[in-house]
């Protein structure tokens, strides 16, 4: 039987990175900070869909995963070349997530021969962990 998912072809992988995060972690710094921790690492995307889930610290801490998994896939960390918010989950049609980068996030792509980041988010109650990877187009 035919499919009808169509994946992208990718090229040569550049940078990968993995992160894993403790969701009672993620729940501490909520609880301790409020919306100020929120509104410093989560784009206005990730908000919504986290807080409107049953268990938003499960989700929450996945991107957390995914920003420092993608972070270290550039090998810059977030700071100087990337913050926070400069990466941002969006979710495909059937659930896939992929990322959005802004002006400094897409700046830092091309500087290093970059065209796309993968992303992979697993969770469990207690635990998230991404995987990221730097891909080009050939
Ligand atoms: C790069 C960064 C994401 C590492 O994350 P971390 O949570 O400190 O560390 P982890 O335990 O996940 O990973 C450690 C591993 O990352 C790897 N690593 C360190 N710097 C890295 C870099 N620049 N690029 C890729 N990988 C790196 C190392 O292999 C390290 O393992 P080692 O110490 O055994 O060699 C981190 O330095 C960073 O930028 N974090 C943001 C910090 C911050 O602002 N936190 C505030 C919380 S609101």
């Amino acid at each position: 039987m035919p499919f009808d998912i169509n994946l992208p072809a990718y090229g040569s992988v550049i940078g990968i990175g993995v992160d894993i995060v403790d969701v009672g972690r993620i729940k501490d710094l909520h609880d301790r900070q409020g919306a100020r921790f929120i509104d410093r690492v989560y784009t206005e995307t990730e908000k919504a869909y986290c807080l409107g889930m049953r268990f938003p610290h499960t989700h929450l801490a996945a991107r957390f995963a995914a920003k420092e998994a993608i972070s270290k896939a550039f090998s810059t960390g977030i700071g100087e070349h990337l913050n926070w918010k400069s990466m941002g989950v969006v979710l495909g049609e059937r659930g896939q997530p992929s990322v959005e980068l802004d002006e400094k996030g897409n700046r830092l792509l091309k500087a290093l021969g970059a065209s796309s980041v993968l992303l992979s988010l697993s969770h469990t109650d207690t635990t998230a962990i991404a995987f990221a990877a730097l891909v080009g187009d050939s």
